[in-house]
């Protein structure tokens, strides 16, 4: 059985699912980027149960989310200077980073490396949560493993219900795209996974930032486990299309009426084209990325069998983020 708790105002009525998070139970909690699957990090049967729910790959490591910098204290063996810096600006918010991880972090959690990623959410919701629980939450996308992540409380019902024991619902996500994964492990700060904070953004306190070799675009094998999966995949076909969106799709529009295919449409701006569903994202790059899941979520439910999907000409700020989900979601597919 599924508990569906709405919070508003009161965090007390989260004392139960805090309770049943300590306790081992698995609780799904709103943040400011996506929903998250919580477990107590230091319940290995809790922590195994998220793998089994989310039908994820266990060589696929967990975040561990905490409410405080003492809670950080206990999760990783020391706390570096660029860890202590970047905190100071980005926590709590949506920077993951790596550390060494402490003893007390078993290899379920981090899938045998001897690293911990770590986070601590701004989402007032997430705060209280892990706060009232006392335990160090680890929370992965709290998605089907392979489809949207979720943004919203009604997309965790439908992915979630019967596989958790809580269900969170504290609204729509403020940022719409994972946390930014950044590596501190190496010789250099390396992001492994673009997200709400941008390259710009961390080298502005630490100029050596790179991406990893993986994310721009060189053949190599991704540091970071998750990324070699197919990811963030709607039902439908997705495609996306780059330049003159009018033009590159409308003489696929033609193919698919014959093939008796449904078309969605997501772009910025509504555009004059025959297809079956239009979603404007949203003017603002910020919106396109708060949106993105639940636009392709919703294309689902409408039915369409092929999407295309604006894909931004900008790279600065929230663009490397959304691209990289777009293009991980179209399997790689640019018109
Ligand atoms: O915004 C977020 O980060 C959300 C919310 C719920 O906080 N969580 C999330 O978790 O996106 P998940 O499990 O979907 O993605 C975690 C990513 C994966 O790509 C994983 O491989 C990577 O972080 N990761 C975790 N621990 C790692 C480690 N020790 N070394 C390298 N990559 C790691
Ligand atoms: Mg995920």
């Amino acid at each position: 059985m599924t508990k569906i708790i709405k919070v508003e105002q009161d965090m007390s009525v989260l004392r139960e699912a805090a309770q049943a998070l300590r306790e081992g139970k698995l609780v799904a909690l709103p943040t400011e980027t996506v929903y998250g699957l919580g477990a107590s990090a230091f319940c290995e049967e809790a922590v195994h149960n998220t793998f089994k729910a989310k039908g994820r790959p266990q060589d696929n490591p967990l975040i561990v989310h905490v409410s405080d910098r003492e809670m950080l204290s206990l999760v990783v063996k020391q706390i570096p200077p660029e860890a202590e810096l970047l905190m100071k600006h980005f926590w709590p918010g949506p920077l993951t980073m790596i550390m060494e991880k402490a003893d007390c972090i078993s290899h379920t959690v981090t899938a045998g490396l001897d690293t911990v990623a770590v986070r601590m959410p701004s989402h007032p919701v997430a705060r209280a949560l892990i706060e009232m629980s006392g335990v160090p939450v680890t929370a992965p996308s709290a998605n089907l493993s392979g489809s949207p992540s979720t943004t919203r409380a009604e997309h965790v019902i439908a992915d979630l219900t019967g596989r958790v024991d809580y269900i969170i619902d504290g609204g729509a996500s403020e940022v719409g795209l994972e946390s930014t994964v950044l590596d501190l492990t190496g010789e250099v700060p390396q992001i492994l996974r673009p997200g709400g904070i941008s390259l710009k953004q961390l080298q502005t306190y630490l100029p050596q930032t790179t991406y990893e070799p993986a994310l721009k675009g060189e053949n190599t094998t991704p540091k970071s486990p998750g990324m070699k999966y197919r990811h963030y995949a709607p039902q439908a076909d997705l495609f996306l299309v780059e330049g003159d969106f009018v033009k590159k799709v409308e003489p696929r529009l033609e193919e698919a009426k014959k093939s008796g295919r449904r078309v969605g449409l997501l772009c910025q701006n509504r555009q004059e084209l025959a297809a079956d569903f239009h979603i404007a994202i949203g003017a603002t790059l910020e919106d396109y990325a708060r949106n993105l899941f639940d636009s392709l979520r919703k294309m689902d439910e409408l039915g369409a069998d092929i999407i295309f999907a604006q894909l931004p000409a900008e790279d600065d700020g929230i663009a490397a983020a959304l691209k990289n989900r777009l293009r991980k979601a179209a399997g790689g597919h640019v018109l």
